[in-house]
C-alpha cells in the first residue's frame, strides 16, 4: 500500500514540464511576458536555469536566471498572482541566493522598474543594492529600470 503525503512547499530546479505554468504566471505578472517558447529555448542553455517554489503540482513562483563566469543574473520573476503577499517571494528569493552559493556565484544582479515598489521592497528585504539605472529600458511604457546588485558570502 502507496502512503499519500500531504504536498509541501519545495524550492526546485524547474524542468521543462513546468515551462506551461510558468508561462501562465509569466503572462498574469508582465506586459510583455516571455513566452512558453522562449522559456524553453532559455532553460536549456548549460548556464540557465529556473527555480521555482512548488506546492505539489502547483507552481507558486519562479526565477530565470543565468549564471555568467561567477555573476547570477535574474531575468524574470515573479509570484502567482493568487499566492502574493504570503511570504512566498522572500521565500524563492532565499532559496536563489543559497542556489546562486552552491552555483558559485559571488553576486547577483538584477533589473526592477522604478515603480515597482513591492519587487524593490523584497529586493531591500535581501541587502540588494542600487548601483544604477537603465534610462527607458522597458520597451512597453519606456520606464527606466533600476539595476541591484547582491554580494553573495
Ligand atoms: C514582487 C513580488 C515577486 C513579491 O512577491 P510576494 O510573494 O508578494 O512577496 P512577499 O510576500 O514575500 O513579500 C516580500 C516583501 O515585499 C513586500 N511587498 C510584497 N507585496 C507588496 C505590495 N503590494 N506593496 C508593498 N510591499 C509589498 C512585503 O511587505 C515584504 O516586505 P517585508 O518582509 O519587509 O514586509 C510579486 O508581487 C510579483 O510577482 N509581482 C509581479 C512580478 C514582478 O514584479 N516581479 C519582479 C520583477 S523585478
Amino acid at each position: 500500500m502507496s502512503v499519500q503525503l500531504a504536498p509541501e512547499l519545495r524550492i526546485e530546479i524547474l524542468s521543462d514540464r513546468w515551462v506551461t505554468q510558468l508561462a501562465e504566471i509569466e503572462q498574469l505578472s508582465f506586459p510583455t511576458p516571455w513566452s512558453e517558447k522562449l522559456i524553453r529555448d532559455e532553460i536549456k542553455k548549460d548556464y540557465a536555469f529556473a527555480l521555482g517554489l512548488t506546492f505539489g503540482d502547483q507552481l507558486i513562483a519562479y526565477a530565470i536566471n543565468n549564471l555568467i563566469t561567477d555573476e547570477l543574473h535574474v531575468l524574470t520573476l515573479a509570484v502567482h498572482p493568487a499566492f502574493r503577499e504570503q511570504g512566498h517571494g522572500a521565500h524563492l528569493v532565499d532559496g536563489l541566493l543559497t542556489e546562486a552559493r552552491n552555483r558559485g556565484a559571488r553576486s547577483v544582479f538584477l533589473e526592477v522598474r522604478k515603480g515597482n515598489l513591492p519587487a524593490q521592497k523584497l529586493y531591500e528585504r535581501f541587502e540588494f543594492c542600487f548601483i544604477g539605472i537603465r534610462k527607458e529600458y522597458y520597451s512597453d511604457n519606456r520606464e527606466d529600470a533600476f539595476v541591484l546588485k547582491r554580494l553573495i558570502r
